[in-house]
This record gives structure tokens, sequence and C-alpha cells, in this order.
């Protein structure tokens, strides 16, 4: 089954097997993409992953998360990078789909990151990043709305297949359909999913119909007033019309960003890379470690394989929009099980194509194979250093 075509709207895979969006590390200061980034792609494409999904740009200044090395596709002068490594894949594996992510980070940064005021749909403070937001204008709203629709026609021009808007963990998109942090009286709070509405017909008018145009959601987060399923349902319904290629179904925000992964938590290794917590002396960090971290873990969930699949079921169920899976996918006989009983429609895999970069082949060649990812979830936390993406706990 995941080695089966895979037939969209707009555009055909070779394959249901997707590359999740995986942040590389591989932004210079401005975040033009560095040539290394090929070469994750190349090893992607040649052991047939049918689509990749780059790790998340940013589409403005404004928008760049906390992570040092992120990507951006905010300005013309990025076409001719991205163009580069487009050609390049294609070279390689023409039939390989390519997709950007393309992302606003809205409060989910901080201002020291960005040099600019950190905005959201209200001045509602992340629990973790914690610097009260600037809420945003209508006149705001429509740039940002503008600033996606730039940025997935920058994409196009580069030569990328589609673009993956990242509505999903907590960022600026997901601010808006929340509805603990969108409570608005305008038209973008009445009506939480309309934000997302604006920039996909942006996009849309930009980039032509047939542009293929991804969505990454979380089904639901952590916040007790939060997104609930019941919205996400809702939200789909009402952008049932939009032309959404597919929806990928994921979970949470960074206000606790683990349960996103779930697995271990390398709380040594956040202390060392996190910009938030790498300044604490000694003494901050053993209270932290002692005392704050043990409760603050309790709110984590604990891993689960196919830990999205019963999001993805209900979903899937409720509308007629493909549907691919992410979160805690390791078995292939299991990722085929998914797939033949119409639970999703394809399979997207982060940290397993991190440790394995060859999985797509074994997967393809072996029905008994499962993914050696132990969730120790290090190349997480190392997406806050200054090193490229890699799997840190291979060899423990
Ligand atoms: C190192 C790393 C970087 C990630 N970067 C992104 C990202 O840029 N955009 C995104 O939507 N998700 C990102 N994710 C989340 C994954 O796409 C995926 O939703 C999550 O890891 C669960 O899938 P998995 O169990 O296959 O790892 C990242 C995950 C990891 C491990």
């Amino acid at each position: 089954m995941l080695f089966n075509e895979w037939k969209l709207k707009n555009i055909t895979s070779k394959n249901r097997l997707v590359r999740s969006a995986t942040y590389e590390g591989m932004g210079d200061i401005n975040g033009n993409p560095l040539k290394g980034l090929k070469d994750i792609y190349k090893d992607l494409a040649t052991n047939d992953v049918g689509m990749i999904i780059t790790g998340f740009c940013f589409i403005s200044q404004e928008g760049r998360a906390m992570q040092p090395h992120q990507c951006g596709i905010d300005s013309d002068d990025k076409i001719d990078y991205w163009k580069d490594i487009v050609s390049y894949v294609k070279s390689i594996s023409m039939e390989t789909l390519l997709v950007m992510q393309i992302a606003h980070a809205g409060r989910q940064t901080l201002k020291k990151v960005t040099g600019l005021p950190v905005v959201s749909p209200s001045t509602k403070r992340s629990l973790y990043f914690k610097e009260k937001p600037v809420a945003l204008n209508d006149e705001k709203i429509k740039q940002i709305i503008n600033e996606f629709g730039d940025a997935a026609k920058r994409a196009q021009k580069a030569g990328f297949d589609g673009i993956q808007i990242h509505a999903a963990h907590g960022y600026l998109i997901h601010q808006f359909l929340s509805p603990h942090i969108n409570k608005r009286n305008d038209r973008w709070g009445k009506n939480r999913s309309e934000f997302l509405r604006e920039t996909i017909l942006n996009i849309k008018d930009k980039c032509g119909n047939s542009f293929p145009v991804f969505v990454k959601i979380s089904a639901a987060d952590d916040d007790k007033y939060g997104l609930k399923i019941e919205n996400t349902f809702d939200y789909i319904k009402k952008l049932e019309n939009v032309g959404i290629e597919a929806f990928e179904i994921s979970y949470g925000t960074m206000d606790a960003a683990f349960n996103i992964f779930r697995g271990t938590v390398p709380i040594q290794k956040v202390f060392e890379h996190n910009i938030l917590f790498k300044n604490y002396n000694l003494l901050k960090r053993k209270f932290w470690q002692y005392f704050i971290f043990p409760q603050w873990k309790k709110g984590f969930i604990t891993y689960k394989d196919n830990y999205n699949l019963p999001f993805a079921k209900e979903i899937k169920r409720n509308t007629n929009i493909p549907i691919i899976l992410v979160g805690g996918l390791r078995e292939k006989k299991v990722m085929d099980d998914i797939l033949r009983n119409d639970h999703a429609d394809a399979i997207s895999l982060s940290r397993p194509l991190i440790c394995e970069p060859d999985l797509g082949k074994k997967l393809k060649e072996n029905i008994n194979v499962r993914s050696i990812c132990r969730n120790c979830n290090e190349c997480i936390v190392m997406c806050d250093s200054e090193n490229s993406l890699n799997c840190y706990g291979k060899a423990l």
C-alpha cells in the first residue's frame, strides 16, 4: 500500500511516503538555504520518499522562529538559492515531489530573534515564550496574508511542486484557530478559520488554482480552553471548497512541545542549547531540574506508536480531503494497514528519516521493517543549537 501511486487533485506522487517538514538548521544568517541542504533531500529522494516537505521557512523577518538557522522565503533574492536545490534534486530524481513548508511564528518567537515586536491575534502570552504579543490589526493581518501569498509564489518560481501552510504546533495560524487565543470580535475572530481561508485564496490567486496547497494542522492542543477536535472538524468543513490538496494531521503547540513529538525529554541538552534556558546559572538550573522539571514532565503524554491515528480516523470519516498522518509511525505493516483501512491516504515521517535517511528503501524492500528511532528527541533539542540536523542519539 505504502508504495502505491497517490493521485491528488492537482498532482500525483509515486507513492504514499512523505517526509514530514523537519527543520534542518541549514539557513545562513539571512535565511538563505546552504548548499548542504541538497544532500539531505538527495538522500531522501534516492531512497524512495515520494514527497519531501522542507523544514518550516519564514515568510517574513517578523515571522522567524527562534531556531538560529531557519531558512526563509521572504524575499526574491532567495529564489535562486532554492532553485539551485530544487533543480539538483530533480536532476537526480525527477519524480520526487518537493513541497516547501511556509510559516509565520506569531507569538512563538522572541523579539531578540526577529528584532521586531512579537505579534499574535491577541495579547495573550505563550506559556513557553512568555513575551506579551502585540495584537494584530486588520491592516497587519492583510499584510501577513499577502506575505504568505508572495512566499508561495517565490516557492513556485523556485520550482517547488507545491507548498504546505504551517497551521499547526502553535504558530501564527494555529493562534488564529485557537478559541483561547483568538477571542476577537471582528471577522478574524467570529470565524477563526477565516485567516487560513484568506491565506489559501491569496496563494491560489498568485500561484494559480492548480498549484498544490497542503495544510498541516494540529487536530487538538493541550490548552484546556484551546483547540479541540470539534473545532478542527468545523474548520475542515469550512475549508472544504478552497482547493486544499491534503491536510497533514499533527498535534499540540510549543507550550508543551514534547506532546507534539512524545518520547524522552533530554533535559540536560535543553539546558545546554535552548535560548530560553542556556543562560541559567548553576543554582537556577538545579532548582529547575529538581523542582520545576518534575512538575512540568507530568503534563507530557507518554509516547505510543501512531499517536495521532485516532484523530486522523475521525477526520477522515468527516471529509473528502485527503489526509496525511504524522506522529510515531514506525512499522511498515501498521502503515500498510492504516492505508488499507482508509484511515489516512499517506504516511508522514520525521524522526525516523533523520536517523535512517535510507528508511524509505528499507520499507519498500521488506514488509517487516521497523524504524530504529528511539524517540530520544536529541534531534529536536539540537534544533536550538548552532548544529544542523542530525541523529544525535543513534550512538547511545
Ligand atoms: C528535528 C525536528 C524538526 C522538526 N521541524 C518541523 C518543522 O519545521 N515543521 C513542522 O511542521 N514540524 C516539524 N517537526 C515535527 C515533525 O514534522 C513531526 O510532526 C513530528 O516529529 C512527529 O513525527 P515523527 O514521530 O515521525 O517524528 C520537526 C520534528 C523534528 C524531530
